[in-house]
């Protein structure tokens, strides 16, 4: 039996327990948009003693003990493993550790983010002892190996590997921000996206970490038979596929597409990003064009993912961008996506200004600015529309030329 379920605690293997719980109506993941809710995972591992790989949300406690107390009385946990100190992750510790002794088990990097959320729930009294790569916990028939993963997805990150199920418990690597009641990927479809999504807003910048990560995976010959993350659904069925996408995107591995991302304000710019994109779309290259006033940035950023090239388009406002265009290349910089290369272009009526600041910002973000930008004043014709029809084309060479 796959997936066994009893009053909503799902046995993924004989004696380990998923406890999370769904947050069905949450639509922001700093600053990620999430219009499919999340997930908080939390799993019980039994043996001859129990422990709790993860905690919830701290709205979502009760959720978790709920579900715990199905299995055994929260009280008698003896460890709680934190793979990250993130509070989506350990928002209920302070709740819990009210109620029980368990000791908690963290990476040397993680006790200062702990002591920094809760030293006024009595942290420094807690007992805590410190694990590293290779170190190992033996539950009594059942034996939890960690593997420290820095910045997978913040310093403190650790996937904890159970030995005798091959299951990894990888927290906020391979997870997905989706709330469902199903638990599997054989029981979700068209899974990969959420995870691509996913992927592009958390773990983005740390291509580096995660290749040295599935390093040691390798290295240790860890070949789970599942992964379970603390958000989203479990892979199993698909595992290959996830793996291999990680692999993928860690490596920056991108195709023959081109996005024209925009926002306008009296419509000129967007006759540009049409026309620019048009001219992609007949030189045969797979295109998307994207108002940022319709389209949350986290979307785009996944959209981004694999785009070989890119265009940026605003109107000058106020000698400056126009704001939801700030707003993205902000949040861009931040997630420094890789072997893109990308332009400029926009409308102004008498100073100018935004393209210059987006080459310049693209430029901060480590993006090769391949091509002069396009300025236009007050509405592209005939002439102007022209030139967006050749930067479309060149859009189209560069995705060619990836
Ligand atoms: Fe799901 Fe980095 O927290």
């Amino acid at each position: 039996m796959d997936a066994e379920e009893t009053g909503g605690v799902v046995e993924l293997s004989r004696g380990v327990y998923w406890v999370g719980a769904i947050d069905w109506n949450g639509r922001d993941f700093h600053g990620f948009t999430t219009p499919g809710g999340t997930t908080y995972n939390s799993y019980l591992v039994i043996g001859e003693k129990t422990a709790l790989i993860d905690t919830v949300k701290a709205p979502f406690t009760g959720e978790m003990l709920r579900r715990i107390g199905q299995i055994i009385d929260p009280s008698k946990l003896d460890y709680i493993i934190i793979n990250h100190m993130e509070p989506d992750h350990s928002g209920s510790l302070a709740d819990l550790k009210n109620q029980t002794n368990a000791k908690i088990l963290i990476t040397r990097r993680g006790i200062d983010i702990l002591n920094g959320y809760f030293r006024d729930s009595g942290s420094e009294n807690w007992d805590i002892g410190i694990v590293a790569t290779g170190d190992q916990l033996d539950l009594g028939g059942k034996t939890l190996m960690f593997l420290e993963a820095t910045m997978l997805h913040w310093p403190d990150s650790m996937e904890t590997f159970l030995k005798e199920d091959r299951i990894l418990f990888s927290n906020d690597g391979f997870g997905q921000h989706i709330a469902t009641s199903k638990r599997y990927d054989f029981e979700v479809r068209d899974i990969l996206p959420e995870a691509a999504e996913y992927y592009s807003n958390i773990l983005m910048p740390f291509h580096i970490p995660l290749l040295r990560y599935l390093g040691v995976l390798a290295r240790l010959e860890i070949e789970p038979l599942q992964i379970a993350p603390s958000h989203g659904i479990i892979w199993k069925q698909d595992l290959p596929k996830i793996l291999e996408a990680y692999r993928s995107w860690a490596n920056g591995e991108v195709k023959e597409k081109v996005l024209v991302i925009y926002d306008t304000m009296w419509g000129s710019t967007e006759i540009m990003a049409n026309e620019i994109a048009e001219a992609v779309r007949v030189a045969g290259v797979e295109v998307k064009l994207l108002n940022l006033r319709k389209n949350p940035r986290s979307h785009i950023m996944k959209e981004l993912l694999d785009a070989a090239a890119f265009a940026v388009g605003s109107p000058t406002l106020n000698n400056g961008l126009f704001p939801t265009v700030g707003d993205f290349l902000v949040y861009l910089k931040g997630l420094r996506p890789r072997k893109k290369k990308a332009m400029a272009f926009g409308s102004y009526g008498w100073g100018g200004g935004a393209v210059k600041i987006i080459e310049q910002e693209l430029k901060n973000a480590g993006i090769e600015v391949f091509e002069p930008g396009l300025q236009v004043k007050y509405r592209p014709y005939g002439k102007e529309l022209v030139r967006c029809q050749k930067l479309g084309e060149k859009l189209a060479a560069a995705a060619k030329e990836q």
